[in-house]
């Protein structure tokens, strides 16, 4: 995640309402996620292989004496302070000893209840552009402690790196390089889920300690690493919602023996072997299925 600096064009003054930064806000995708147990403060210990995704969300920045957030390409997003934006923006600003300001527009493509990410990618964005708008110096481990505060899987997105393994709470980041350039097909169903209920569902059972293998396979083949996509909340997903069985089988009949789901759910993908691979299996999985499907380049 960049941060892009807007050019002040020589004849405007700079200032309120001028947009200074752009930064387009990744999705992710868990190659694997290992749910190791339930800790005392609620939260699951976790492991998990995580990659950024070529889906993205915008926020634009500009100088402003009050905060306002505003929404664009999606409707029903909350644009009051429980958007994990305005959660970043207060966060931040509490820890610098400042009030809230500043105009964010933030354009919406990715889609929420998907297990991607998305508002937690936005708050890291949010605390990214504001650090620098508001000139406050905070380093990126500085932002990733206020970000742990808004989401678990901000500190990812906050690492700097397209690809790392997750521990703790999603706090603890461990980057790993980047292995050659690999897509995915991506499905979202028009059911959401809500994350705390999925690990709720997910009830203390054996994990599959998949990280430590997919980590190991990263760099190497893809269809070493594709064996290794597993996912510990697909099974609770499924229990709690059925028809997301349906989104497994029309992964099948797209030709993918193996698919995973994506966090708590409910995006489903596949690994490809390259972006026309990901493109014509995107193309079948519309045919089969509701909801938007995209081919994303990983580790972007
Ligand atoms: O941190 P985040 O807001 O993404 O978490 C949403 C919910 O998911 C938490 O309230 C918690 O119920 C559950 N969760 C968890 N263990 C994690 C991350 C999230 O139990 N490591």
């Amino acid at each position: 995640m960049r941060i892009l600096r807007h050019p002040r064009r020589p004849t405007a003054h700079a200032g309120v309402g001028e947009p200074a930064l752009t930064i387009h806000a990744p999705a992710k995708l868990n190659l694997t996620l290992d749910v190791l147990g339930r800790r005392p403060d609620g939260f699951h210990e976790l492991e998990s292989l995580m990659v950024t995704a070529g889906w993205f969300d915008t926020l634009t920045f500009a100088p402003a004496d009050d905060f306002a957030l505003s929404v664009t390409g999606a409707t029903g997003v909350p644009t009051d302070g429980s958007n994990l934006v305005s959660r970043a923006a207060a966060a931040l600003a509490e820890s610098a000893g400042r009030t809230v300001s500043g105009a964010i527009t933030l354009h919406k493509r990715i889609p929420h209840d998907a297990g991607l990410g998305g508002g937690s990618s936005d708050a890291a964005a949010a605390l990214l552009g504001l650090n620098e708008l508001w000139g406050c110096g905070l380093s990126r481990i500085e932002l990733s402690e206020i970000g742990a505060t808004v989401g678990s899987d901000v500190p990812f997105f906050l690492a700097g790196s397209a690809a790392g393994v997750v521990r703790g709470r999603g706090e603890r980041v461990e980057p790993i390089a980047a292995g050659p350039r690999r897509w995915a097909v991506l499905a979202k169903p028009p059911i959401g889920l809500s994350t705390a209920a999925v690990f709720a569902a997910w009830g203390g059972r054996a994990s599959a300690n998949g990280t430590a293998r997919a980590a190991a396979s990263y760099s190497g083949s893809l269809a070493g690493l594709a064996e290794t996509t597993v996912n510990d909340l697909d099974g609770p997903a499924t229990e709690l919602e059925p028809r997301l069985a349906a989104e497994r089988d029309a992964f099948a009949l797209a030709g993918f023996s193996r698919s995973c789901l994506s966090g708590s759910g409910t995006s489903r993908f596949a690994l490809c072997r390259s972006a026309s691979a990901a493109r014509s299996a995107a193309a079948t999985l519309r045919r089969l299925r509701p909801g938007p499907v995209v081919a994303v380049p990983l580790a972007v």
